[in-house]
């Protein structure tokens, strides 16, 4: 690792190797939101051991490099995050709303948690689909300099985004904090772990979805304007 060590904020270490994102969920590193923290900080704060962090990460670098989003355009960055991360929570919102009613509806009484789960869920998927649509509709657009001035400031709408993001990452980590990390009780039933896996899958694609936005695209937007 070159100049990555404890003192480097959590969200440089994926932005600059996005591999690193999937260690950082395994150790329940937030990256997204709690980005701008050291990753010592970070560490001491989910209790997990430093040394076994760098040591994984030091490993991870030594694979093959994936796809480096430091080298697309904003436009290509853009379409990038709209291909891969938005066309994710199309696809799967809708079935997994419907297993999070079904697991509700039939474990719910026994389960007064996964009544509050829906709850979340429901409400982070209206606020998610209304945030895509405005990064699709006015953000990206601006940002791809495919449309002109729409009256209000590009950092202004960034700062809308972002607390939208945050209001997204704590709804996630409710839920994984009333499903216990996600974890799967004793004899449950297969629309019960789909929805449990599907929840861990959602939040890993959020945070690497956020990460792109608040730690590469929108920074480098800023940073075009003022040029
Ligand atoms: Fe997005
Ligand atoms: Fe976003």
């Amino acid at each position: 690792m070159t100049n990555l060590n404890a003192q480097t904020q959590v969200g440089q270490f994926v932005t600059e190797h996005p591999c690193v994102a999937r260690i950082f969920e395994k150790f329940g590193i937030d990256y997204c939101c709690g980005g701008r923290q050291p990753l010592s900080s970070a560490c001491e704060a989910r209790g997990v051991n430093i040394e076994e962090v760098l040591s994984d990460i030091s490993k991870a670098l030594q694979s093959p490099p994936e796809k480096d989003l430091q080298k697309l355009t904003l436009a290509e960055l853009a379409d990038h995050i709209v291909a891969l991360h938005h066309q994710y929570l199309r696809d799967t919102l809708p079935l997994l709303s419907k297993q999070v009613d079904r697991v509700a509806m039939v474990h719910g009484p026994g389960r007064p948690e996964l009544l509050e789960v829906r709850r979340i869920f429901r409400e982070f998927t209206a606020e998610m689909m209304d945030h895509m649509e405005k990064e699709e509709q006015i953000l990206f657009p601006l940002i791809a300099g495919r449309s002109g001035p729409v009256g209000c400031s590009l950092s202004h709408i960034i700062e809308a985004m972002e607390a939208e993001h945050d209001s997204a990452g704590q709804a996630l980590a409710k839920m994984r904090e009333l499903t216990r990390n996600y974890d799967i009780p004793e004899g449950a039933c297969t629309t019960y772990r789909a929805v449990l896996q599907g929840l861990a899958e959602l939040e890993q694609d959020t945070h690497i979805h956020v990460h792109a936005e608040n730690h590469i695209l929108f920074p480098r937007a800023i940073a075009a304007s003022r040029n």
